[in-house]
């Protein structure tokens, strides 16, 4: 077996230029994505959620990208959870590895809730057991077992089995990441890999070559 020191990719399937950059990263994002949704790489709106906990300690989890718009990243949770502690501080980043793309992108900005309407709308889009699910489960809590919880879900389920639509629980919703910095990252050879970081100016972005 390969020791881990010797696990070595060499990277070369594409190239970023400063030229081939959009002026707006929010764009160059959606170009990336449309790449992203067309590889093979599974589940590409997979992304690694950080956030500071109230001791400075941080913290990383993944979520999933529910909505991207130009003002920014939609994903969805518990607001009562761990993550949706950390996110009231208003700060966030996350992280897309697209592998199959050796492609990496990194967002920093401010994060804030999404209106309740749209909340709802979204909540009920999705299958009714998960939204069911959401009800259920406190998340980020200590349970006493795996069967306390089945038990909590399945006397929510009773609770709910002649309702048409689950009500959108209090504590469950979006949040939108509104980028300050996004950073594009493409794998080259022998390490000397592409970064073009996008950062605000008044009125707009700039881009800037980062050393790999
Ligand atoms: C592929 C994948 C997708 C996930 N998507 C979400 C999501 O969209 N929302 C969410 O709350 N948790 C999602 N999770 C679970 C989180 O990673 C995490 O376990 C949970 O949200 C609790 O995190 P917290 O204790 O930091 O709040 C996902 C996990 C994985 C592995």
């Amino acid at each position: 077996m390969k020791e881990i020191q010797d696990l070595r990719e060499q990277y070369g399937k594409g190239e970023l230029l400063e030229q081939d950059c959009s002026a707006n990263p929010i764009d160059q994002f959606r170009l990336w994505w449309e790449d992203a949704l067309s590889s093979d790489e599974h589940e590409a709106n997979a992304m690694c959620l950080s956030t500071i906990d109230e001791y400075g300690m941080p913290n990383s989890r993944i979520v999933l990208l529910k909505g991207l718009s130009d003002q920014g990243f939609t994903f969805y949770t518990n607001y009562d959870s761990r993550k949706g502690r950390e996110l009231s501080s208003g700060k966030a980043a996350i992280n897309f590895l697209w592998k199959s793309l050796e492609r990496q992108v990194r967002v920093q900005g401010s994060v804030s809730k999404i209106s309740k309407d749209l909340s709802e709308a979204y909540f009920h889009s999705r299958p009714r057991e998960s939204q069911i699910s959401a009800y259920a489960s406190p998340q980020s809590k200590a349970v006493e077992s795996k069967a306390q919880i089945r038990a909590i879900r399945a006397s929510i389920a009773e609770q709910f089995k002649d309702l048409e639509q689950i009500p959108l629980p209090d504590n469950w919703g979006g949040y939108i990441l509104r980028p300050s910095k996004i950073e594009f990252w493409q794998g080259r050879p022998d390490r000397f890999h592409d970064r073009i970081e996008y950062y605000q100016v008044e009125g707009g972005w700039k881009t800037r070559r980062l050393a790999p």
